[in-house]
């Protein structure tokens, strides 16, 4: 290679990278392994220095990830570096001793920590009161997120025990693998897009806008660091360990003191078998100089601590040939393509098939039918093809050609805006209607006991219904014939679906399967208009006006109610009796009827405002000062003197969980 070849690997190595950083950091949505990441890095590092070809804004320079603009940035007054990745023995042994080498002696011992996969964070105690939480960022600066850090159970908001004046905190926010799959199908019934892995769906959650959203993401966390003014510089990790606990701040059992490399090294055996067993995803180990005092001498490079180093599991993988790729359509009509695999051992379980995510994703790997493919279980709980084994053979398949037309129905398939995949925009798409009528059935949405799947497609197959207003002119003599139905049970059905009549409009509104619109979404919508004909003429303006709704999913309502045929389904809705309005005690609840609050101090994770708009949901009211007309002071962190006169005059003083309580609210 010479020079200007180099110069032209570098220039597409770099904007690569840069790619893949901002796919993963910002949009939470990354392209590509994280081990093809450290290829590719270590690739760039290379030439760059073999060339002399280095520049300061160049992947290799950089932690990764900008701040986002929407949070207040702050500094890190001690940069949150990143770590040094090695992914075998030998380059394991080349660290312990390069360690050596720098001390000059042996008097060391080492600490070996899992390294948790998910988003880093910064917390701030500030006599004893979390003060802040912030992003990584680029490791100089990163995103204020407090709001939405205060929404984690695990993370204390007042230390235990002797803690000193200031305690900044070090960890990773993460999510458990079963949590996860489960918010992941919540979102797949609201139509919105599954998150790839619970790393993303944590960095992703982390920096949403409206912290009550965040605060129903199974966000958990471990601290793994602690740095305090004044500490004891003879202070080792493993005691750092052990003060975290103390303070209350969750720390991961599985820590171990080791006295040697080698000790190290059968550690990391004994945790390879370990990972599997556990309910978070774990993407290696961290090893660390145990004794803080040797962390000066060793110092850092621009990126990361010289002691410390992560040994990365490799990811599970295995080889199999790619059978066949086929569509699935989802209820919105977006189709996604799933590669058929003939069956494969995987990480304990047997894949046959695996997600190829759209049409963008097949053709930048270029998989065909008939490959060998390499598949991977690593962060991802659905697996993946990483890669085609051999691209230059010459008797391959031709490349993936998405069908015009829906497999289903066969109606043209359409890309909308800016979106990567095609969907399918037949209303009458029978996948689709059979998907589109269990959700309108389904226990969140009208609660239809009894239409499951198998009833609801055969009632689609036979023609009995084609849409779920349909579903109100059933007659039980219909729904006799149909497989595993027997008088008892075909009744109950009947009266299941009569039954349903009487759910509430929120309800109706969010089983109407609108894009973007969950339970969340509907109940604000239903609080906003109290009546669908309301919410029917509103337009893109009207719904914005609605505090949580933003320009997305009020543009998708809009676009729902300007199609006639959806128009017509609510019509019928109507005319079979459903209450498509707010009952007046929906309206307003009467739990706070005539009560006086005062709210003081910052709550976990209500804005004074909105505290304020429950307070008056349920026919309450807030005054701004504590009298012996006041029924409940509201507190929070850091309360004023409101608190003491409070005391003095004997008014019941609750929390906000005490509070969500009086008004059997969750948030
Ligand atoms: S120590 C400067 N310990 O890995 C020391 N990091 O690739 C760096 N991580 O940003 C932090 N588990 O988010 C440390 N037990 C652990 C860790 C850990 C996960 C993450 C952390 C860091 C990234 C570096």
């Amino acid at each position: 290679m010479n020079k200007q070849e180099a110069q032209q690997r570098v220039d597409e190595l770099r904007m690569l990278l840069d790619k893949a950083n901002k796919a993963y950091y910002q949009d939470a949505q990354p392209f590509i392994s994280d081990k093809e990441f450290d290829e590719y890095l270590a690739e760039l590092n290379k030439l760059e220095q073999k060339f002399d070809l280095s520049d300061p804004t160049s992947p290799t320079q950089r932690v990764g990830g900008e701040p986002s603009s929407d949070f207040d940035t702050v500094e890190h007054p001690i940069p949150l570096l990143s770590l040094d990745n090695t992914y075998n023995e030998e380059e394991l042994n080349d660290f312990d001793r390069r360690v050596h080498d720098l001390l000059e002696h042996d008097d060391f011992t080492y600490l070996v920590e899992l390294k948790f996969d998910g988003a880093a964070i910064r917390l701030r105690y500030e006599n004893g009161t979390l003060a802040l939480g912030a992003t990584r960022g680029d490791g100089e600066r990163g995103d204020d997120i407090t709001r939405n850090i205060k929404t984690i159970k695990d993370i204390p908001l007042q230390l235990e025990d002797d803690y000193p004046d200031i305690v900044e905190v070090r960890g990773e926010a993460y999510m458990e693998r079963e949590a996860f799959v489960r918010m992941n199908e919540h979102r797949e019934q609201q139509g919105l897009n599954a998150f790839a892995n619970p790393r993303n769906s944590t960095a992703g959650s982390l920096k949403m806008q409206d912290p009550r959203e965040v605060a129903r993401r199974p966000i958990r966390f471990f601290s793994f660091d602690l740095l305090s003014e004044g500490t004891d510089t003879n202070i080792t990790q493993y005691q750092k360990m052990e003060w975290l606990e103390k303070f209350g701040l969750p720390v991961c059992e599985h820590y171990k003191l080791c006295s040697d490399i080698q000790q190290v090294h059968k550690q990391i055996e004994e945790w390879k078998d370990l990972r599997h067993d556990l309910p978070y995803e774990t993407d290696g180990v961290v090893i660390k100089v145990n004794e803080e005092k040797y962390r000066e001498t060793l110092g850092t490079t621009s990126k990361a601590p010289r002691w410390a180093i992560a040994y990365k599991f490799e990811a599970e993988q295995a080889t199999t040939v790619l059978q066949d790729i086929t569509l699935q359509v989802g209820r919105l009509g977006k189709i996604t393509p799933v590669a058929e695999l003939k069956a494969v051992e995987l990480a304990g379980t047997t894949v046959k098939r695996a997600s190829l995510h759209n049409e963008d994703e097949i053709h930048r790997k270029d998989i065909r039918i008939g490959d060998r493919v390499v598949v991977e279980k690593a962060g991802e709980i659905i697996p993946q093809i990483v890669t085609v084994v051999n691209p230059n053979r010459n008797d391959r398949g031709s490349r993936f050609e998405m069908p015009e037309r829906c497999p289903a129905c066969n109606q043209e398939l359409v890309k909308l805006g800016e979106d990567v995949d095609w969907r399918c925009i037949n209303p009458e798409c029978p996948p689709q209607i059979r998907q589109r009528i269990e959700h309108f059935a389904s226990r969140d949405a009208m609660d239809i006991d009894g239409m499951g799947e198998a009833v609801v497609d055969q009632l689609v197959t036979e023609s009995l219904i084609s849409n779920y207003a349909d579903l109100y002119e059933l007659k039980k003599e219909q729904l006799l014939p149909l497989e595993r139905m027997a008088e008892k049970s075909a009744q109950n059905l009947i009266d299941a679906i009569e039954g349903s009549k009487d759910q509430p409009l929120d309800r109706v509104i969010y089983a109407m399967g609108i894009r973007f619109v969950g339970k969340t979404v509907a109940r604000d919508l239903a609080h906003g208009f109290k009546t669908m004909d309301a919410l029917m003429e509103a337009d893109q303006e009207d719904i914005e006006n609605i505090e949580s709704i933003g320009p997305k999913i009020a543009q998708s309502v809009v676009e729902f109610f300007s199609q006639d045929h959806n128009r017509d389904i609510v019509a019928n809705l109507r005319n079979h009796g459903l209450t498509l309005q707010m009952e007046e005690e929906q309206q307003a609840s009467q739990k706070l009827k005539d009560k006086k609050f005062v709210l003081t101090g910052s709550l976990p994770s209500l804005t004074r405002k909105e505290a304020t708009e429950l307070i008056q949901k349920h026919g309450g009211s807030t005054t701004s000062s504590v009298s012996g007309n006041t029924d409940y002071l509201l507190v929070g962190d850091s309360p004023g003197s409101k608190y003491d006169k409070a005391q003095e005059l004997n008014i019941p003083i609750i929390d906000q969980a005490a509070f969500l309580e009086l008004i059997d609210e969750e948030i």
